[in-house]
């Protein structure tokens, strides 16, 4: 198998790695009582060819990867099916029963009308007749054009709106009655609106999961915390820092987690890599509660990634070191590096500051209270406009 690395290289995958028995690797009991396992192959290709992920997902698959993360919005979920019917074939998987696939609903598809043909367009480029665990990719139904740079806006971009967001969530619920679903959930919800969809559901139509931006240098303890107490199970993405995201997804002050003095320390004493110290933290932090996402191109990387999921191999010290407790002898290392800022799905009452994306300032329960709101800010900023001084 060959295909193309996130510098252009031609990759040939290592049918010589020896693949890991599935079985060693932890899984977490979801909710309903669903094992999920905690290592998710992440399949995001980001500007790269398409096929590419084809045939990392088929080696994931070869090499004992059994959880695979995928999503519309990835514009390759027919490349992930292909790569699974090819697994049926080589006999790496007997059935897709052993696969554990979660999925997404596209934020373009969040209209009630538009949510069933979504996962059935899903389900059939896959080749599955059911989803093990279909997420909201994002809480609101902005969209911006594949591959576009960090100052482009979309007009039309809303804030959370409750209302909104339920009529969404109403259509996955009848997916999951009919059993194309087995497990719902959220992705990158933040706390408040995360209550407003908790307070408004009833037991058995809570979402399971989370999958939230999380590792070593963005750790997100409390809200994590939060999701855990509401019996909510939380998947890290970005596990490694996306050392190869877009140039453009890149920005000045953030910092890269493999290159963390401690992470490389921890990984130095150890005698395994400083990626393999950051997920082997991931599984085991908070009780060994969540799991982690993480994409590799290379055989032996897909091999090291998911065997950090299969044993405790860093110590309750070195855990404590990357973790820290509040207390000064020991800080940690989180660093409140995000790195999605998600500026491209602002809306114009955000005035360009991506921080009102995840801090809750601006979430509505009603289209009225928006509306309302949106009325007051535009004759606010039509004032603004005219009467300071711009000319600095
Ligand atoms: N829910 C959401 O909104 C959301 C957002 C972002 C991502 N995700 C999911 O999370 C997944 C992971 O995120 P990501 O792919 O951006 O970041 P990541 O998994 O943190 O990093 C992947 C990159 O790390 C490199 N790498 C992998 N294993 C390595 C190792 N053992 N040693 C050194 N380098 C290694 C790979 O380089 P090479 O390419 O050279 O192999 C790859 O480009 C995505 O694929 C997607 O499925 C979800």
């Amino acid at each position: 198998m060959i295909a193309k690395n996130a510098g252009n290289e031609m990759v040939e995958f290592d049918m010589n790695v020896e693949p890991i028995d599935p079985a060693s690797v932890h899984k977490v009991r979801l909710q309903n009582g669903t094992m999920m396992p905690v290592a998710a192959f992440g399949t995001f290709h980001s500007d790269w060819a398409q096929d590419y992920m084809k045939d990392a997902t088929l080696e994931a698959i070869r090499i004992g990867w059994r959880h695979i993360d995928t999503a519309r919005a990835y514009e390759n979920e027919h490349d992930v099916g292909e790569a699974i019917r090819k697994a049926l074939k080589r006999g790496y998987i007997a059935s897709t029963e052993e696969l554990f696939v979660t999925g997404k609903l596209w934020n373009g598809h969040m209209k009630p009308k538009d949510v069933a043909p979504a996962l059935d367009n899903t389900l059939k480029a896959l080749g599955l007749d059911k989803i093990d665990l279909y997420l909201t990719h994002w809480p609101w139904p902005n969209v911006h054009t594949p591959g576009c740079g960090p100052e482009h806006r979309n007009p039309d971009a809303v804030p959370y709106i409750h209302e909104d967001f339920m009529e969404t969530w109403e259509e996955i619920l009848k997916l999951k009655k009919k059993g194309k679903i087995i497990n719902v959930g959220t992705s990158n919800h933040t706390r408040a609106i995360m209550k407003l969809l908790l307070r408004d559901v009833s037991d058995n139509e809570r979402p399971a999961v989370n999958q939230m931006e999380l590792h070593p240098l963005f750790q997100q303890t409390e809200l994590r915390r939060y999701f855990q107490s509401e019996a909510l199970t939380c998947v890290g993405y970005m596990s490694l820092g996306s050392p190869n995201r877009p140039e453009r997804d890149k920005f000045r002050e953030q910092r890269a987690d493999m290159m963390d003095p401690t992470i490389r320390e921890i990984a130095g004493e150890t005698g395994i890599s400083p990626a393999q110290v950051g997920l082997n933290w991931a599984y085991q932090r908070e009780n060994k509660s969540g799991g982690y996402v993480a994409m590799a191109t290379r055989s032996d990387w897909i091999k090291e990634n998911l065997k950090a999921a299969t044993a405790d191999i860093l110590t309750p010290a070195q855990m404590l070191r990357i973790s820290g407790d509040g207390t000064k002898e020991n800080p940690g290392i989180d660093a409140n590096n995000r790195l999605i800022y998600g500026q491209v799905f602002l809306w114009p009452e955000a005035e360009g500051d991506w921080r009102v994306l995840w801090d809750d300032s601006q979430v509505f329960e009603t289209r009225k209270n928006y509306k309302k709101f949106k009325k007051a800010w535009k004759s606010y900023n039509d004032v603004k406009i005219e009467t300071t001084f711009r000319g600095q």
